[in-house]
């Protein structure tokens, strides 16, 4: 058994997010931290809302509130939403709190010790319209590299280049739209990414496992030249981090607070200091997941996240550990796997809030179970290639695979027993040619199951979850135990156990993808989920008798209702945007 961290990319406190930033990186951790847990290893998945940068204090502006009570209030319903999807966080921290802080303060000071910090005196865009300064993201032009009209002067959202925003062609300030635009004299913080290319690509070169959409976002910014130039990791903003080395001031640095993609993923380990304080324990319960010189050598650290974030994720990020690190002091633990995702479309085109285009995790939630979303975006995740989301899409997944399938096939057989035999596993007959036949097909599907989820391949762990539900569905159909009954209660009874026990193995299996479902599951066989989730299938043959004879169940409520026309075209309606 192993340990595994699980980390999500971290969402942005600005806004509620939408599906597919939900199937982007906080979803699939979930999946795959629970099917981690329930093979037996020790598991830790951290979260976190990413609270600092102009996005927030925007954010906070336009709610007419104080930047620090919008973001408590919104990281609260951000924490809620995660609970409706159940998404199974160790723990769901902020980027704000005063872990980070520290952390943060700690991590800059070790790299201006290692001689990794430049102090550099630049010209920074002042608009005066807008009367202050214009962080990065908050300059839009064009892309210089694929002359995309709307790119941000951090990155081009279109092609992925990071840019800084004197790249950026006919530039423009992005809150009031004013091209009266001033460079002004500013002194800022660098981070030297270019003293440690050897290094990285050395690193980068060992992780011959990663998927290639990964590896190849890094390799071309680290081939690329300026993909890896020392970027700039302070603002002039008020809201953030306090620009310190460690505990002490760092002159010239007044008023000015760290870049929220410096402090946002040692966030991570921030919000593994705080699940620590949270339940009662000391440093060293968090520093043996993320310190090799305090016992995190043995850990494998899985990543997730959408495309955009690569780039941070296999460079930036790797720089500051790897920079922080030194032998005999501190040492780091580096991201042993990234899962990067491509996008989600909405009926082929962009989610929007401002349309209103799409479905957004809250109004989700009001409108289906969190199963059934989980079914379809996990079913279809945006891993090989983008996805596109129609609610026809959707509605086809819902009553195919759950309510056609999964659920009916509950449904029949419980009823069926209760009707025939009572709410008690029925003993008599013997187990023949087609229940040998299928216990072997699923012993083969489970390990099958097991290898997509070890290698992260969530569509192919999904296709092999529906077709150990459709094996059942035909067994069933085969054995017909309602037809057989009629002359042969016995073979009929044995046909009933034996499905029974497929309950049991469908609970177990599809609670990476469908936990309320297989909450009821459990429920209905009398199991308690907490254990019974624990019972991963070894061997079938045992798994699919461990529901013996006399076995007390209850037939349970319907588990997916199935979406109706009406319902579809309201809904397409609904979200189709202005
Ligand atoms: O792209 C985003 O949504 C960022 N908030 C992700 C940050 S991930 C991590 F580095 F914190
Ligand atoms: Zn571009």
């Amino acid at each position: 058994m192993s340990r595994i961290l699980v980390t999500s990319a971290l969402p942005y406190i600005n806004g509620i997010k939408h599906l597919g930033n939900l199937i982007g990186s906080q979803l699939p951790s979930d999946a795959y931290a629970r099917a981690m847990r329930q093979q037996g290893h020790e598991v830790l998945l951290i979260c976190a809302t990413d609270e600092h940068g102009t996005p927030a204090e925007l954010a906070a502006a336009k709610a007419g509130q104080p930047v620090a009570e919008f973001c408590a209030e919104m990281h609260e319903v951000q924490a809620g939403i995660a609970n409706g999807f159940r998404l199974s966080f160790d723990h769901f921290g902020r980027s704000s709190s005063e872990r980070n802080h520290k952390l943060t303060q700690h991590l800059a000071g070790r790299l201006a010790d290692a001689g990794l910090i430049r102090e550099v005196s630049e010209t920074q865009v002042y608009s005066h319209a807008d009367g202050r300064f214009l962080p990065d993201r908050y300059i839009e032009g064009t892309c210089p590299n694929c002359g995309y009209d709307k790119a941000r002067g951090d990155q081009c959202e279109n092609c992925t280049k990071q840019l800084d925003p004197t790249d950026l062609i006919e530039p423009r300030s992005a809150i009031s739209g004013s091209t009266d635009l001033e460079p002004r004299e500013t002194k800022h913080l660098y981070l030297a990414q270019s003293q440690m290319r050897e290094k990285l690509t050395e690193w980068i070169d060992s992780k011959t496992d990663w998927p290639l959409l990964t590896t190849s976002i890094a390799k071309k910014w680290l081939n690329d030249g300026d993909g890896l130039q020392d970027r700039g990791i302070t603002r002039d903003l008020d809201w953030g981090i306090a620009v310190k080395r460690g505990e002490e001031d760092w002159p010239g640095m007044d008023g000015k607070v760290f870049y929220v993609w410096f402090d946002a993923p040692i966030a991570y380990i921030a919000a593994t200091a705080e699940w620590a304080d949270a339940t009662g324990q000391d440093d060293a319960a968090w520093q043996r997941w993320w310190r090799d010189d305090q016992g995190a050598e043995d850990v494998r650290y899985v990543e997730f996240m959408a495309k955009d974030n690569i780039p941070f994720h296999t460079l930036s990020f790797p720089v500051t550990m790897m920079g922080a690190s030194k032998e005999g002091e501190e040492s780091w633990h580096l991201v042993d796997y990234i899962k990067g995702f491509n996008w989600l479309t909405y009926d082929g085109g962009k989610f929007s809030t401002s349309q209103g285009r799409g479905v957004f995790m809250d109004q989700a939630l009001e409108i289906m179970p969190s199963d059934y979303w989980r079914w379809w975006l996990l079913a279809n995740a945006p891993e090989t290639n983008d996805s596109d989301f129609t609610f026809a899409a959707f509605q086809a997944g819902v009553n195919k695979d759950l309510a056609d399938v999964l659920g009916n096939f509950v449904s029949r057989v419980t009823k069926f027993c209760r009707s025939k035999f009572g709410e008690a596993v029925p003993a008599g007959g013997e187990y023949g040619q087609a229940e040998a036949a299928l216990t072997a097909e699923i012993e083969t599907r489970i390990r099958a199951y097991e290898q997509h989820w070890d290698a992260i391949e969530i569509r192919r762990a999904a296709a092999e979850l529906r077709a150990i539900w459709v094996a059942g569905n035909e067994y069933l159909q085969h054995a017909q135990p309602w037809a057989v009954f009629k002359t042969d209660p016995e073979a009929a009874a044995a046909s009933v156990r034996f499905a029974l026990n497929l309950v049991r193995l469908y609970a177990i299996l599809s609670r990476p993808f469908i936990p309320d479902a297989s909450d009821k599951m459990f429920a209905a066989l009398g199991l308690d989920a907490a254990s019974a989730e624990m019972d991963w299938p070894r061997e079938a043959g045992e798994a699919l008798s461990a529901l013996s004879a006399g076995h007390e169940f209850t037939v349970p409520d319907v588990l997916f209702a199935k979406i109706a026309d009406e319902t579809r075209e309201a809904l397409e309606a609904r979200f189709a945007g202005a």
